[in-house]
């Protein structure tokens, strides 16, 4: 019998996998995607726990779900609601407690046992908690994937942290860094682009800490491969045009890594690597085991190999005893490095890390004055960086119809959202796009006289009228 299944993601791209594997895992089951909550027999959220106001949305959200249950139970039937991801994880109880409409609360190293517990919590009255990290990884019990991703798609490689930064909660929600085996994640790549995919996201919370066991195995003579290495194997997987991982630690940029930026034309030249702050003091008291000079140092290493690398990162602002003076370098190394894009947020105490114990906390307005100043220039910066690219050809990965007739969304190496007019046909396929103007987060462009390689598409295109530039 069909089932409808709704699921509501928050956070990270993990998180977007993770739903995907969850929808995989339900199926046999019988649920297929609703369009909608309120049409669905299932609603998952799949919660992120990383900022205070990130765990807020759940609790609201389950506000908002508790009436569409009761709507639903007044007419006969049963919706039932579901808290996974990292909320599930670090609140357990406390949300059956404070939502008690909740039936299934579980954490993300148990979504494999989904089917179990979802028919464990159909017939149960109190709700269901599975929050435990098993011994099992849940990686060897998943099934294969049921769909293709489409042309761009995420594959998890690791997961877990061990770097303990005392601001975050990750390695207390994710639990210790895990890699699966180099075989399993090769398997899946080929798996994928069999299916259409051409870019594939190698995903993990530390990702460049990557240390999975070799495709010869465990045991005496068994290799432990690196993400530089994985790298090296998957470029080698005919019609994988593009290779991204995302989040890197500065700590773990091997050499074996920056080779693999050198030499290997799939790895794209867009690298999001945090550094949090400028200053020593802060990253010591971050525990970033880094200082702001050996960062440096990674970017030019990684310049040195790819001048035309765009950089991204994330930055806190208003941590624990942050003066104006240290806030003064983070703004200098931002200038140093100049940054396509980033990410900026202010200090959020999160219960349970170092951090939030520290009486040194910093007043919100100062808080909110400095993420003011580092948006400020970080916007300039992408302007700037988007600007730079008008009157280039860049390759652009079509993976979506845009929100206009006769558009296509893609992606230019550089991660940028490039909008062209282009037949819905050419959806799927990588193609040089002459960028024609710039938006603060987007660019737009028409395709190049040089995809003329397509059979003529591109004049078909331009031929139906369809070529005008978007803005
Ligand atoms: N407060 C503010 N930002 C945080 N991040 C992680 N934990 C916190 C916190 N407690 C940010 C970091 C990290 C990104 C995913 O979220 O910048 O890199
Ligand atoms: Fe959190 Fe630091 Fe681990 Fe990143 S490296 S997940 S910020 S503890």
């Amino acid at each position: 019998m069909s089932k409808k299944l709704y699921i509501k993601t928050y956070g990270c791209q993990m998180n977007v996998y993770d739903s995907l594997r969850m929808a995989d895992v339900l199926a046999p089951l019988g649920y297929r995607a609703a369009e909608t909550p309120e049409a669905a027999d299932l609603v998952v959220l799949n919660t992120c726990h990383i900022r205070e106001k990130a765990s807020e949305k759940v609790f609201s959200e389950l506000g908002r779900l508790r009436q569409l249950k009761a709507a639903r139970a007044e007419s006969g039937g049963r919706m039932m609601i579901a808290v996974a991801g990292c909320v599930a994880q670090a609140e357990g109880e406390e949300i059956l407690r404070r939502a008690p409409q909740v039936d299934l609360v579980f954490g993300p190293q148990t979504y494999h046992r989904l089917a179990a517990l979802v028919t464990e919590a159909a017939r149960s009255e109190a709700g269901v908690i599975d929050t435990s990290f098993p011994s099992e990884s849940k990686f060897d019990h998943l099934p294969e994937e049921a769909r293709p991703q489409g042309a761009a798609a995420y594959l998890s490689i690791q997961e877990g942290c061990d770097k303990f930064c005392t601001f975050c909660v990750v390695p207390y929600t994710r639990g210790a860094e895990q890699s699966r085996p180099a075989a399993a994640v090769l398997a899946e790549a080929r798996r994928l682009v069999a299916a259409g995919t051409r870019e594939i996201t190698l995903l993990g919370q530390n990702v460049n800490a990557y240390h999975g066991e070799g495709p010869g195995g465990a045991g005496p003579g068994g290799e432990v491969w690196g993400l530089g290495r994985l790298l090296f194997a998957l470029a080698e997987i005919d019609g994988l045009a593009r290779l991204r991982y995302t989040t890197s630690h500065p700590r773990d940029m091997d050499d074996e890594l920056i080779a693999a930026h050198r030499d290997l034309a799939q790895v794209m030249p867009y690298l999001h690597l945090p550094v949090q702050s400028g200053s020593d003091k802060i990253l010591a008291a971050m525990n970033r085991r880094h200082a702001a000079a050996d960062y440096l140092r990674v970017v030019e290493r990684l310049r040195g190999v790819r001048p035309d690398l765009a950089l991204s990162s994330d930055f806190i602002v208003g941590f624990p005893g942050e003066s104006d003076q240290d806030f003064a370098e983070t703004l200098r190394l931002v200038t140093e490095v100049g940054y396509a894009q980033a990410y900026s947020f202010k200090y959020s105490p999160r219960p349970g890390t170092p951090a939030a114990d520290v009486a040194d906390q910093v007043p919100e307005p100062v808080k909110a004055e400095r993420l003011a100043m580092l948006q400020s220039l970080l916007a300039e910066q992408q302007i700037a960086f988007n600007q730079g690219c008008v009157g280039q050809e860049l390759e652009v990965l079509f993976e979506a119809e845009g929100r206009r007739g006769g558009q296509l969304l893609g992606r230019s190496p550089f991660m940028q959202a490039v909008h062209v007019a282009a037949p819905a046909r050419l959806k799927g396929r990588l193609l040089p796009v002459r960028i024609e103007s710039a938006h603060p987060n987007s660019l737009a462009g028409r395709l190049s006289e040089a995809a003329g390689e397509i059979g003529g598409a591109w004049r078909d295109a331009r031929d139906a009228g369809v070529m005008e530039v978007a803005s």
